[in-house]
């Protein structure tokens, strides 16, 4: 189990970084284009891969929260430990949340048939999500949660 336990925990936190560099992509394109007189593609690719990368996310997060990590306990006392509070409740939480969002803006978009419409959608519920995963990131300045950089 240590083995798989460091490859996906280095998945996981690695892959942040394609996640966050994704969703400020589609973002930026949708953005530049919810003025242009465009109707949004139904799969821009942009969009499309930043939803598979938080899909993917959410898979290999899965397996830590149900199987691999420590940090992840259902008895005991959770919340009174920041770090266990964190990853069981609050990183959990944000990121279902945030996945839920993406996915909703990006199954919506692609049945706005009408012009600048689903790239406003991909914009408005791509920025709440990426808000909400960069808010639930245990990044290394968060105290008590040693979370490293990849
Ligand atoms: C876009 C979505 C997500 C991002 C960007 C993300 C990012 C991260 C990062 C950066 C870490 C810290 C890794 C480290 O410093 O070693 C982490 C840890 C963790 N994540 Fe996520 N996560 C996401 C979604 C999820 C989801 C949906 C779950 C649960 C279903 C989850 C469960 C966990 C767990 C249990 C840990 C602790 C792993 C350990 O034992 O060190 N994550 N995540």
């Amino acid at each position: 189990m240590g083995v798989l336990y460091t490859a996906v925990q280095h998945a996981h936190s690695g892959l942040r970084w394609v996640v966050l560099i994704l969703l400020i992509a589609a973002i930026g394109r949708a953005l530049s284009r919810r003025k242009g007189g465009t109707v949004y593609p139904g799969k821009d690719k942009l969009a499309l891969f930043g939803l598979i990368s938080v899909h993917i996310q959410l898979l290999l997060g899965l397996a830590l929260y149900l199987w691999l990590s420590p940090y992840v306990r259902f008895e005991g006392d959770i919340m009174g430990d920041p770090q266990l509070r964190f990853y069981t409740v609050e990183h959990f939480a944000g990121m279902i949340i945030a996945i839920i969002l993406i996915t909703i803006g990006y199954s919506r978009a692609k049945r706005q048939a009408e012009l600048n419409k689903g790239w406003k959608t991909i914009a408005l519920f791509y920025s709440i999500g990426l808000l909400i995963i960069l808010l639930s990131i245990p990044w290394p300045w968060r105290e008590g949660l040693m979370g490293g950089w990849f």
